[in-house]
């Protein structure tokens, strides 16, 4: 469990078990990898959704200490850091770095990583479906409050069928209040 509250630790964690899933990729090298459980999952997701006719693709998986760093400093270069701190976690903050969560894209590019991308079939498809392969669309609209994070449609988190179903059922949008944690708006 990580959040602006919960840091990696150590803060350049790295998983033992990355692996690239057998999926349609939008990325190569480092950020095409996934712990292993988490590749298994995405590689059932992925082909069902083919299935029903919705392509998704892996737009950003794993991103170690070092790549976190140059991409949050990028946002935080460019908005400056109060707007990146609503977007883009800190090193050593990201759910990227423990290869628990990628970004889904749709292959077309449409939207891409912007609010809009909830309503391409892929997001209204992972939004409805995603549970029963054990992800959770991680930070939900309006509850930014919670996770310290804007809505991110693309942004998936592994916690297994079973949770991420129970989280559906129970209409609980946040791991946080999923697993009784404090809300984490903002660093401590
Ligand atoms: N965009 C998410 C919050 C991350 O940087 O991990
Ligand atoms: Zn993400």
């Amino acid at each position: 469990m990580v959040n602006k509250h919960r840091p990696l630790a150590p803060a350049t964690f790295k998983p033992a078990d990355l692996v690239r899933p057998a999926v349609r990729l939008a990325v190569a090298g480092e950020a095409s990898l996934l712990n292993s459980t988490t590749a298994a999952a995405a590689e059932k997701m992925f082909a069902a959704a083919a299935t029903a006719g919705v392509t998704l693709t892996l737009a950003s998986g794993y991103r170690s200490y070092v790549t976190q760093a140059a991409t949050y400093n990028g946002y935080a270069r460019a908005q400056g850091q109060p707007a990146a701190d609503t977007a883009s976690a800190r090193p050593g903050y990201s759910e990227h770095q423990t290869g628990w969560a990628f970004d889904i894209g749709d292959g077309s590019g449409a939207d891409s990583f912007t609010p809009q991308f909830a309503q391409q079939p892929a997001a209204v498809w992972a939004q409805a479906n995603a549970h029963v392969f054990g992800f959770v669309v991680r930070y939900p609209w309006m509850l930014h409050g919670i996770t310290g994070y804007y809505y991110e449609p693309w942004h998936l988190r592994y916690i297994g069928p079973e949770a991420a179903t129970e989280m559906k059922n129970r209409g609980i949008g946040t791991l946080e209040e999923y697993f009784g944690l404090e809300a984490a708006p903002a660093y401590l």
